[in-house]
């Protein structure tokens, strides 16, 4: 015996287990046929392995027996799974009660075999996988509770029968597929799911109206549809399902008022319908809600005032409703009970009054959205009792005291982003004489002072803001050059000085911006969150929506100078911004040539260099930019050919006319002796004109606001907390914009 033991230690792990495993055997005894089928199960998969291995099934990871040796449990998530579910693979497992798949990268489909004999089920997940396909007519088992089928590409139409059996269900989750038809609303039919407190329908292709049904969950807790093709009004038996304390229908299409009835609801406390039509008032009642946490109605049509009611809601955390019709003083609210307030957005509404005082005492507050409202008045220095401010927007309002409001500001710590553009207009760019001994902002990372035609030169203040890396000035009377200071601070990517009076030369230094001459390496890169998300879109509303792509990580650098006085030579030292993306040196007095250099800028989309004086030829480097969507060298007097066998021939004529003396397609002129003056003198007048009536032309704008929330509420909240910014030019302007960055 004791030779034996030593024997085995000899022979080390795997003959113990292979006698761990006999031994079991003689205990459990696997059935063979569940054996085979799992083997058969896992036949199917490709690497890595399950190492089953050992005759006992029921001591096999992954798997669970019940006393009788049947096969209970199949528990596998995030093992790396990969391979085709075979339709009749499981299907032996007759007690199988658990099955849980998730997290792996397991295809094929759910044909009714797949589920055939599975009619002891009660747990099934299988999201986070590459399953497709349509469902079954229904779900296999009378037993079943928990239903996860989210983050696969599954299709087609959920069947109406597919809960008949399911009296027991509690919890549905398809979202993230790529499901068309109808909301199953069926699955609340009397008596078929009493104890549903769950439903996850986002995130597919639904349409349609929202069935009535749901009331008849009077269990359901949180039900979700939001990022769906869904139009039609808000069901009204909704309010029947008391025990709501979620409702999200975000990014969808529907419409009409929500009824006071909501304040039923009194265990709501998400309440996310951002992007939809939703009109009327705002319940009255709403307050009457006092568990609420999340109320985002930003992007829909909402009229009339806000309810006094709301600031009983003191468990509010953040209130969103940018973007709407909504109107009245918003001086008179009582903001002051809203302690755990951190995210007001109020942006682009027909709000009047000042900024309530009240609004400084919610101390969590960490972004205010006030944007694109008809606010007047000072900012006051309580605003500094709001020791976690990191976001805030003001811009285009009519406040006043620039030069004040800085003073004050300047002293906020915490603040990230500060956006007052199109606000105090007229007045003077806050000067170093008003900001002696200047040691505030030392946080801020984004700086909107634009279309506000402030006056004055680009402060020297600024070049103190070492965290600085986005400074919208456009829009403004700046006067005085482009100081080479500006060069030098380390995190500054974007710079747009656009359509003002800036004169002299553009500073050499300013090629040397430490952001944009290597690609940071992925430890430099921080955190780019801003409380609101910085974007910048056309906004064109509806069911389609443009989303976020890229991350800010990303994020475009760009240097704008268009439209000033700047002269002499665009100097070669500019291809070292080897991340640049858009450079506009347009309608300046740039004179010289155009450097070959530019040619490194490997990264750059947008090249405008027209309406300047520069001479000699188009380099024929040019042509290696190979992301160039936008380029214009107009109305300048270059000459020779255009680069043949290049992308510069795909570029419309237009960006190369105005200049004579050059030739070669997509010019209609052969390279031959310079067409007439006239023609040249003509176009002329014609450019000028285009460009005063689009002075919005190329404006960039950015638009903050949160898609999603930014998980802070434990497991009933979304937490779609998207790290991605996008960015893009405005064509046009009809919708409504946020904040000017530019
Ligand atoms: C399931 O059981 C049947 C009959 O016992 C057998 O023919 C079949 O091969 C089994 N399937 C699997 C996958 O083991
Ligand atoms: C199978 O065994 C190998 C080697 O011990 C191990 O690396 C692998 O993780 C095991 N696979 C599973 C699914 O446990
Ligand atoms: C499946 O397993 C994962 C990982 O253990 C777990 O997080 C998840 O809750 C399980 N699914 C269900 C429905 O229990
Ligand atoms: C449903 O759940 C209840 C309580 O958990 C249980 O008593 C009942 O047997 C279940 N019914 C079915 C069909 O599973
Ligand atoms: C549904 O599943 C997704 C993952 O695919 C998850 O993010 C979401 O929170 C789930 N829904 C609910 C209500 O738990
Ligand atoms: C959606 O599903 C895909 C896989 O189908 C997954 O990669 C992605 O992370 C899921 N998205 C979310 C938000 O869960
Ligand atoms: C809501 O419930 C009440 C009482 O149970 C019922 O009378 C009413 O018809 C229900 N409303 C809807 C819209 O289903
Ligand atoms: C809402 O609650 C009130 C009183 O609690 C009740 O009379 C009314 O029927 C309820 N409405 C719905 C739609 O359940
Ligand atoms: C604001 O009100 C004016 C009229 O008072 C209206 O023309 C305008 O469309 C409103 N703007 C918004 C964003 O609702
Ligand atoms: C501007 O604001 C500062 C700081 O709040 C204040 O001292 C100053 O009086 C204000 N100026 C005017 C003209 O209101
Ligand atoms: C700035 O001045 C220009 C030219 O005087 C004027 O057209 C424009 O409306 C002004 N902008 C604002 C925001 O007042
Ligand atoms: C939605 O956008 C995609 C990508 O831009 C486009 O291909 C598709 O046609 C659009 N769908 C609708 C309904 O506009």
């Amino acid at each position: 015996m004791l030779v034996q033991v030593y024997n085995l230690m000899a022979h080390g792990f795997l003959l113990f287990l292979l006698l761990s495993c006999i031994i079991s055997t003689n205990i459990h005894a696997c059935k063979q046929t569940e054996r085979s089928s799992l083997l058969s199960f896992a036949s199917t998969l490709s690497s890595p392995p399950l190492n089953w291995t050992c005759l006992d099934c029921c001591r096999w990871k992954g798997i669970t027996c019940d006393q009788d040796g049947w096969v209970t449990r199949l528990h596998l998530p995030s093992k790396g799974l990969q391979g085709g579910i075979s339709p009749f693979s499981l299907a032996n497992l007759t007690h199988l009660t658990h099955l849980n798949l998730s997290h792996n990268s397991l295809y094929g489909s759910l044909e009714t075999q797949f589920f055939l004999s599975l009619n002891q089920l009660e747990i099934l997940d299988l999201s986070y996988n590459r399953l497709f396909g349509e469902l079954p007519l229904s779900l296999p088992s009378i037993y079943i509770r928990t239903v996860d089928l989210s983050s696969n590409h599954f299709v087609g139409a959920i069947p109406s029968s597919f809960f008949q059996q399911a009296s027991n269900l509690t919890s549905f989750n398809v979202s993230n597929n790529s499901f068309t038809g109808y909301v199953p609303s069926s699955i609340c039919q009397q008596h078929s799911s009493p104890f549903l407190r769950l439903l996850d329908f986002s995130s597919n292709v639904f349409s349609g109206n929202l069935a009535p049904g749901l009331g008849k969950c009077s269990k359901l807790q949180v039900f979700r549809a939001g990022h769906n093709n869904l139009s039609g009004l808000f069901p009204e038996d909704i309010y029947n399902a008391t025990e709501l304390e979620e409702i999200a229908l975000p990014l969808n299409s529907l419409h009409g008022a929500i009824s006071d009835k909501i304040v039923n609801l009194t265990n709501l406390a998400t309440l996310d319908l951002y992007y939809n039509h939703f009109g009327g008032e705002l319940p009255l009642n709403l307050g009457k809600l006092s568990k609420l946490k999340f109320v985002t109605f930003d992007f829909n049509n909402l009229e009339g005032a806000l309810p006094p009611s709301l600031m009983n809601c003191i468990n509010l955390v953040e209130l969103r409703l940018g973007s709407n019709n909504l109107e009245g003083d918003i001086s008179m609210l009582d903001f002051s009970r809203l302690s755990q307030l951190t995210k007001l957005d109020l942006r682009a509404n027909n709000f009047t009054g000042t900024v309530p005082r009240s609004l400084y005492s919610c101390r969590s507050l960490k972004a205010i959205g006030l944007s694109g409202n008809h606010l007047e008045g000072q900012i006051e220095a309580e605003i500094l009792s709001l020791k976690s401010l990191s976001f805030l927007s003001l811009a285009f309002n009519q406040f006043t005291n620039l030069t004040g409001a800085m003073k004050i500001l300047m002293n906020c710590r915490s603040l990230h982003a500060l956006l007052l553009s199109g606000s105090f207009v007229g007045e003077g760019m806050p000067s170093d004489d008003d900001m002696v001994d200047f040691h505030g902002f030392q946080n801020l990372r984004l700086l909107a002072l634009a279309g506000s035609n402030l006056t004055g030169q680009i402060p020297l203040w600024l070049s103190k803001l070492k965290n600085l890396e986005i400074l919208g000035l456009g829009f403004n009377q700046i006067t005085g050059p482009i100081p080479s200071w500006l060069g030098t601070l380390p995190r500054l990517f974007y710079i747009s000085l656009s359509h003002n009076r800036i004169s002299g030369e553009f500073p050499q230094q300013l090629c040397r911006l430490p952001r944009l001459l290597y690609e940071p390496i992925a430890s430099q890169v921080d955190n780019y969150e801003f409380e609101f998300p910085v974007f910048s879109t056309s906004i064109s509303i509806g069911a389609n929506q443009t989303y976020p792509q890229q991350k800010l990580y990303f994020l475009p650098g760009r240097i704008e100078v268009s439209n000033n006085n700047i002269s002499g030579y665009i100097p070669a030292e500019i291809g070292q911004l080897q991340l640049l993306r858009k450079l506009a040196l347009d309608s300046n007095n740039f004179s010289g040539i155009i450097p070959d250099q530019i040619s490194n800028l490997k990264n750059l989309e947008v090249l405008d260099l027209s309406t300047n004086h520069l001479s000699g030829i188009i380099p024929s480097s040019l042509a290696s930019l190979n992301f160039l969507k936008e380029f214009n060298a107009s109305y300048n007097n270059l000459q020779g050919p255009i680069p043949t066998g290049t992308q510069l021939q795909s570029f419309n004529a237009s960006v190369f006319e105005g200049n004579p003396k050059l030739c070669g397609a997509p010019l209609p002129n052969k390279c031959k002796p310079s067409k007439g003056i006239d023609a040249y003198n003509k176009n002329n007048k014609d450019v000028d004109n285009g460009l005063h009536q689009l002075p919005w032309f190329h404006i960039f704008v950015a638009l903050g606001f949160i898609v999603g929330f930014w998980g802070v509420c434990g497991s009933l909240v979304i937490n779609k907390t998207w790290r991605y910014v996008y960015f893009q030019f405005i064509d046009n302007l009809q919708d409504r914009l946020y904040v000017m960055i530019s």
